[in-house]
């Protein structure tokens, strides 16, 4: 939920820091702080707020340079967000400083025993244990990273911590449980950070540290072991996107940037998954064939957005394969205790690979013995290290808080997922596989098309500022897409707004319709499952005879909508289980200007962080 960053070289430590904090904002933006090892003390800087005022802070009163240094992103979890809760935190004698992503869930005993030996402590947050406690323990090794491993061994709960010593100026060094780090590795200098965005300015060469590792830093290299001290294997590997791919690259927000990446994305999506013979491919499934043949049940676990495309994706598995196919929230999943055994296929969705509730709830899965697929978009991240096997989602980074290209990835992986299902289980012909494959790559056009034709839904976003509500109506496919419009309404304009299954009007929301209520209505194809489309307009018919001020989402050619529509958006002509692909993007576009016409933040909307890594 923090974004940590850590580094040595040769380079101003502070200056990289600062760089690399500023591509972590989007992680926790409520408190930032750095601290540098210089003329034989320990100098830190930290202020509640966005990391601008932690810049306003150095220029008014700047810390000695150094080459070694760390820094923080804050995302309340213990405490609020004030000067005092902000990281660093620092020992008694100011020789040590810690930052810290994840929850201690054993510091108050903890805080009750440095109590009785004397120390004290100021903030209201869990990690302040741990510089006192490293502070002792280095008072006995004069070896950071061994006290680190020291008092790792005490701490329960999930946690990455990065911690820098006077005495060792030229040390950083980090811990890792449950919560993301990674290495970054350059000519005579390390990182460390929650996300190789901040560093990848400097080097593209990273290393996956694993469970209870801990690592130690130098400018000459880099030292991994167990918290028990033992030698770690690690995984290197080279990231396959640059410094520009997690920049604004002239756009105001980093969200509008992501909407239109995505005909790219989703066309990268597709990318090497059909062979010479046509035949889906997908080389990450390490599950085998035989075993997929034997599942007699797919659960799919994801949390906000990523379970928006599960439910998408339940349509097409159960369509494609007749593999009865559950959707549940990750956070729900575990704590009900889940029908599972080894046919059971779970299936984690998640875009940064770190959400602690699909996390757990994937571990739970594999305790009954089940398989475990995951569908992600961060290489390296705990999801996909812990599953059976992944799908690589290869929408690129993405840095505003509200998913955009990553839901629509999602989208094209799922699919792939239920073709390759029905593949390998011959429920799906490959003449039939072929043809929605072809469906499938026309979608990046698609997707372009409906980007060219935004400007109408953003006029209309801007004069909708003053409402409080918006409703959103689906039916089929287009229900989780109503889902889908509402949270990002929710999250980026704050305002209420709620999905609902047309289908439902009549049992209850319909009461909520009342004169020029906005009400989103996504239409399904008229074509093929033309009872959908009938039906819905019928719901259009009923709402607006209440009052409501329609605004439908429907297919070119559509005639039947028109005379119901007050705001008529069109999208291209697709497949019915494909079509939130092309459906979600006017939702998407709708929701950032609202935001931006009542002044709201895109990309870091409030009380909001990236990637959610605390239950
Ligand atoms: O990284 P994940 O895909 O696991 O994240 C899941 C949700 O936290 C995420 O989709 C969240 O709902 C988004 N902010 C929605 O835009």
């Amino acid at each position: 939920m923090c974004g940590i960053v850590g580094y040595v070289g040769s380079q101003s430590a502070l200056e990289v820091v600062m760089a690399g904090l500023k591509r972590l904002e989007y992680r926790g933006y409520d408190s930032a702080g750095v601290a540098v090892p210089a003329d034989g003390g320990l100098a830190a800087a930290k202020k509640a707020g966005k990391l601008v005022n932690l810049e306003k802070e150095l220029t008014e009163r700047p810390l000695p340079t150094g080459t070694t240094g760390i820094g923080h992103t804050r995302w309340a979890t213990h405490g609020g967000p004030t000067d005092a809760n902000a990281h660093p935190h620092l020992d008694n004698a100011g020789r040590v400083a810690v930052v810290h992503n994840g929850i201690i869930e054993n510091f108050a005993v903890l805080r009750a025993e440095l109590a009785e030996r004397g120390h004290e402590l100021f903030s209201e947050t869990d990690t302040e244990v741990v510089a006192h406690l490293l502070a002792e323990e280095f008072s006995v090794t004069a070896d950071l990273a061994e006290a680190m491993r020291l008092v790792c061994r005490r701490l329960d709960g999930a946690f990455t911590l990065v911690a820098v010593h006077a005495d060792e100026p030229d040390v950083v060094v980090g811990a890792r449980r449950n919560s993301p780090l990674v290495v970054g590795v350059g000519e005579g200098e390390a990182f460390l950070a929650s996300d190789v965005a901040a560093f990848i300015a400097h080097t593209r060469s990273a290393i996956e540290l694993g469970q209870d590792q801990v690592v130690e830093l130098r400018r000459d290299g880099v030292t991994v072991t167990g918290f028990d001290g033992s030698p770690a294997d690690v995984r290197s590997y080279h990231v396959d996107w640059d410094a520009s791919a997690a920049e604004k690259g002239g756009y105001d927000y980093f969200m509008l940037k992501e909407i239109a990446e995505q005909p790219k994305a989703v066309a990268d999506t597709l990318l090497g998954r059909i062979d010479a013979a046509g035949s889906l491919t997908l080389d990450e499934v390490r599950i085998s064939a035989s075993e997929l043949r034997e599942v007699d049940k797919v659960v799919i676990v994801a949390c906000g957005t990523a379970f928006h495309a599960g439910l998408i994706a339940k349509y097409a598995i159960e369509h494609w394969t007749r593999i009865p196919c559950e959707v549940e929230l990750a956070s729900e999943f575990r704590y009900r205790d889940p029908i599972l055994d080894s046919r059971s296929l779970v299936i984690a969705i998640s875009q940064s690979g770190e959400t602690m509730d699909t996390l757990m709830a994937l571990r739970h899965a594999r305790e009954q013995g089940s398989k475990v697929l995951a569908i992600c978009n961060t290489n390296g991240s705990t999801i996909p290290r812990e599953s059976d096997a992944v799908l690589y989602t290869h929408a690129g980074p993405e840095v505003a808080v509200a998913s955009t290209k990553a839901f629509l990835t999602q989208l094209v992986a799922c699919y792939l997922v239920a073709l390759y299902l029905g593949q390998v289980r011959g429920t799906k012909w490959g003449d039939e596989i072929s043809a929605v494959i072809r469906d499938l790559a026309r979608i990046s056009g698609s997707v372009e098309r409906v980007l060219e034709t935004m400007e109408p839904v953003r006029e209309l976003a801007r004069s909708l500022a003053g409402k409080d509500t918006v409703l959103f109506l689906g039916r089929h496919v287009g229900y989780p897409v109503a889902l889908e419009g509402a949270l990002k309404l929710k999250e980026l304009a704050y305002m209420h707004a709620e999905g609902f299954a047309a289908g439902e009007l009549k049992h209850g929301p319909i009461a909520l319709i009342e004169d020029d209520l906005p009400v989103v209505v996504v239409v399904p194809s008229p074509r093929g499952r033309s009872v959908l489309h009938d039906k819905i307009v019928s719901n259009i018919q009923e709402i607006r005879a209440r009052g409501a001020r329609t605004i439908v989402i429907a297919e070119e050619g559509d005639e039947a909508v028109v005379p119901y529509a007050d705001h008529l958006v069109r999208v291209p002509v697709t497949p019915t289980l494909l079509q939130p692909l092309v459906a979600t993007v006017p939702l998407q576009v709708f929701a950032c200007e609202l935001a931006t016409a009542r002044g709201n933040e895109v990309d870091q909307p409030r009380n909001l962080a990236k990637s959610v890594t605390v239950e």
